[in-house]
């Protein structure tokens, strides 16, 4: 590229009060519609939050170094900066926006930051925890449409700590996937697994944003859950988790992704269900066992998409916003 002959729109006279509209003008030979906007607010934002503050150079610097350790600490499985969206309310905040669920519909939560993609595919009934310390858990659940139809082959993804509070990738000497799986839904849109009872534990506080949480007074613990991912082509994929209703830590996860439409009760598992999914073998146990019941309603891919539309241009509106939508999201209708 010819630096010398790309166009600017000339800019003058830097100060508190003009170098907004002047970056803003920079920036604005951005040829797509949508990160013309999105940046253009996220500059807007930024400077107003140095103004509104009266940020000092001092705690300028003082964030930059903090943004820094979070990406030194970063590896293939150690993502700090999901963990700092976390713990900061943005990842649920954005799950909410772009996922809006109709009230027939299964909730989204957090993603976190210990999905991966190694997970096996197995056959209902597997066991998909190795941890012999775990209280053993069978869940038994459905997925359906919001008119209550099962939806059948959807691949699901299961994911949750062993009884010590840590995921397999947490575990420098892991040995293949442990706590995990990816499953399909049957024509009934059942689909059922044997795992350990989730505990509670902590998100990882050894780095940068284990120090902020200290240093404004919070916990690091989430309460017990397990993960969800729901996935079949026009469908909305739908990211969740299931959260234990007597956890102490329910009311205070530290990232923000418990609803009350997500809790649920670990109930003793009665002996004509074990009778049909235990072996004999576990059914001699059967007082450790604990029973996981949950029905997930997945939105359709049509009715989501309507659903952001219309949420997006009521918000906008009523912050005396004119927007169209551009390809599935909003940009500024200048027509
Ligand atoms: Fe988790």
């Amino acid at each position: 590229m010819d630096f010398s002959q790309v166009k600017l729109p000339p800019i003058m006279d830097m100060n508190a009060d003009t170098i907004t509209e002047n970056t803003i003008a920079m920036n604005s030979g951005n040829p797509d519609l949508r990160s013309k906007y999105v940046l253009e607010r996220l500059v807007h934002h930024l400077h107003d939050f140095a103004r509104e503050t009266r940020l000092s150079t001092a705690e300028w610097s003082q964030g930059i170094q903090f943004l820094t350790a979070v990406g030194q600490i970063c590896t293939d499985v150690r993502q700090e900066f999901i963990l700092l969206s976390d713990v900061l309310g943005l990842s649920l905040l954005v799950d909410a926006i772009d996922h809006p669920k109709p009230a027939a519909s299964t909730e989204g939560t957090v993603l976190g930051p210990f999905h991966t993609h190694e997970a096996e595919l197995v056959t209902p009934g597997t066991q998909i925890s190795k941890d012999e310390n775990g209280e053993p858990l069978l869940v038994i659940c459905t997925v359906k449409d919001t008119n209550g139809r099962p939806i059948d082959d959807v691949m699901v993804d299961i994911w949750e700590t062993d009884s010590g509070g840590f995921y397999d990738v947490q575990h420098a000497d892991k040995d293949g996937p442990d706590g995990r799986c990816a499953m399909r839904s049957g024509e009934d849109g059942v689909f059922w697994f044997k795992a350990i009872k989730p505990v509670s534990y902590p998100i990882p506080h050894d780095g940068p944003v284990g120090k902020f949480l200290m240093g404004v007074h919070r916990h690091p613990y989430r309460p017990a859950h397990m993960h969800f991912m729901f996935d079949k082509p026009g469908f909305d994929k739908l990211t969740t988790a299931v959260y234990d209703r007597i956890d102490p830590y329910i009311t205070s996860d530290a990232v923000f992704g418990v609803k009350d439409s997500l809790v649920v009760d670990f109930l003793p598992l009665d002996a004509a269900t074990a009778a049909q999914h235990l072996t004999e073998e576990e059914q001699k146990n059967l007082s450790a066992w604990s029973l996981l019941k949950y029905d997930f309603v997945l939105v359709s891919e049509k009715e989501a998409a309507g659903l952001r539309d219309a949420n997006s241009l009521a918000a906008l509106e009523a912050l005396g916003k004119r927007m169209k939508v551009y390809n599935g999201l909003p940009v500024p209708d200048v027509d």
